[in-house]
């Protein structure tokens, strides 16, 4: 591109993690268990338990963010650290200890703290007491959750995420159900109604209980390409937008569901409870910014409603069966199915590289919404190899390359884009692939199941991002 603006001199130049990715002490010091503590993981993959061991190494990693340049870094407190049971009468002062000491060397290097309230970690007390989010008194016990840290810490957090990618946990079941079966779409959706009350109570606390205190969602938006210009492909893709993007969008900034999508809940008999003083409560719950994680766009087929929608339960165990069950849950009678796109390039481990779909991205969420947006997560996932103490991920410094330049693009097109902030500041434990699957800037020595010394090793990459940050954007 020719004449692009600079970046703007303010701009967030972030990196990423979460807590039970990354910390590990997973029963440490009063924390209780969360339901990614006790998951069924994939045969021939790493648990949380240790992860990178950040929690007895958060001195050195801040360090070691601070030499990459960050001007923020986003990371996410564990409920279960400060509530070992979700709800209990008192916080745990070990817990808010570690977050305090994490803070203020973040404070003392000049990284601004960016917040995740919820990162997938439910405490598990909550999923046997009453069904964890399946029902509504966890509200509540999320309220109070966020009032305890926003009171504690909000003298100097002053930036927060509600609930991560709240869109994935419901469309996708990540870490909601037992990942092999679907759960009924009427559970789901009141589910999903509940996370949005929950979220919508969170976003008032911070901004009574934090001074100058400002609150967002955090998504996984992507835009959604039609397969072809077929014009039922068209509206395929537009409803298929509602249903993983926008209903979660609506709902957060406009306080309203989408009306095309409210109607098919109601045709599929899966319309949420709506109950008194709801939608008043969405309404008046207003987010500061929207905070998005962005991997790779999604390509939709129209699937008729009495079409068979692709299946997954005869697939054997492993990857394949995986990614056909993704591809079920990626699809919705009457709406559309997910089908591989010919001109999105893949990595190693099939994730989607597509740039210009940040870009699109970028542009549909600022020209909807019309609220600063900040990227969250972004990276590129694939195993690294160590060579005589060194990581050449060249194809990482590609990847982050081409989407930062189109960031540039968007800013220069007036998007109000705050920073970027990508997956992840250094190497943890993958959702559901273990550590094999590395993003980070910083390679952690260990194997799947071999700690090894946990040793922090900067990759080419951590240079390279390091003078990206320096020049602001001038020397990608
Ligand atoms: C996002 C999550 O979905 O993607 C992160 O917020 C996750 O927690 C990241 O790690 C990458 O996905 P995965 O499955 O490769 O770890």
């Amino acid at each position: 591109f020719k004449n692009v603006k600079p970046f703007p001199k303010d701009f967030w130049w972030g990196a990423s993690t979460s807590a039970f990715q990354f910390e590990g002490a997973y029963a440490e010091d009063g924390k209780g268990l969360s339901v990614a503590d006790v998951k069924a993981i994939p045969e021939g993959t790493t648990d949380f338990k240790i992860a990178s061991d950040h929690y007895h190494r958060y001195r050195e990693d801040v360090a070691l963010l601070a030499e990459l340049g960050l001007k923020a870094y986003r990371f996410s407190i564990a409920w279960t650290r400060i509530f070992p049971n979700g709800n209990d009468p008192v916080p745990n002062e070990k817990g808010l200890q570690f977050y305090d000491h994490l803070i203020n060397e973040l404070i003392r290097h000049g990284i601004i703290p960016v917040v995740t309230l919820y990162h997938f970690d439910l405490p598990l007390a909550l999923e046997k007491a009453y069904g964890g989010w399946r029902s509504r008194r966890i509200i509540d016990d999320f309220d109070r959750y966020c009032r305890t840290v926003f009171h504690h810490f909000g003298d100097r957090v002053k930036h927060w995420l509600t609930i991560n990618e709240q869109n994935m946990m419901i469309l996708y079941e990540v870490y909601l159900g037992d990942g092999r079966k679907r759960l009924p779409a009427k559970e789901k959706y009141d589910i999903c109604h509940t996370m949005f009350l929950a979220q919508a109570k969170a976003v008032q606390s911070c901004h009574e209980l934090v001074p100058g205190g400002k609150i967002g969602p955090a998504p996984n938006i992507v835009a959604v390409y039609p397969e072809t210009s077929a014009p039922r492909d068209v509206l395929a893709a537009m409803d298929f937008d509602q249903l993983r993007n926008r209903l979660y969008l609506d709902v957060a900034c406009l306080g309203a569901y989408p009306e095309a999508l409210w109607q098919w809940f109601l045709d599929h008999q899966c319309a949420p409870a709506i109950e008194a003083g709801d939608m008043e409560l969405l309404q008046n719950a207003k987010p500061d910014f929207i905070a998005f994680n962005y991997y790779g766009t999604t390509t939709v087929r129209y699937l008729p409603l009495d079409a068979e929608g692709p299946k997954f339960e005869n697939e054997p165990e492993g990857p394949a069966k995986r990614r056909a069950f993704m591809t079920a849950l990626s699809s919705a009678p009457g709406i559309a199915m997910g089908v591989k796109n010919q001109y999105v390039k893949e990595t190693s481990l099939q994730m989607a590289i597509d740039p210009v779909g940040l870009h699109a991205t970028l542009r549909q969420l600022w020209e909807r919404y019309r609220l600063p947006l900040l990227i969250t997560e972004n990276g590129c996932g694939v195993p690294d190899t160590l060579e005589n103490g060194k990581v050449n991920d060249d194809y990482r410094i590609e990847y982050l390359r081409a989407h930062i330049a189109e960031c540039q693009v968007a800013l220069h097109e007036g998007v109000r884009l705050l920073g970027y902030s990508p997956w992840s500041a250094m190497d943890l434990v993958s959702t559901y692939q273990g550590c094999t699957k590395r993003y980070g800037f910083v390679y952690v020595n260990r194997d799947e199941f071999d700690l090894k010394d946990l040793r922090r090793i900067k990759k080419k990459s951590f240079d390279w991002y390091r003078k990206v940050i320096a020049t602001n954007g001038a020397d990608l």
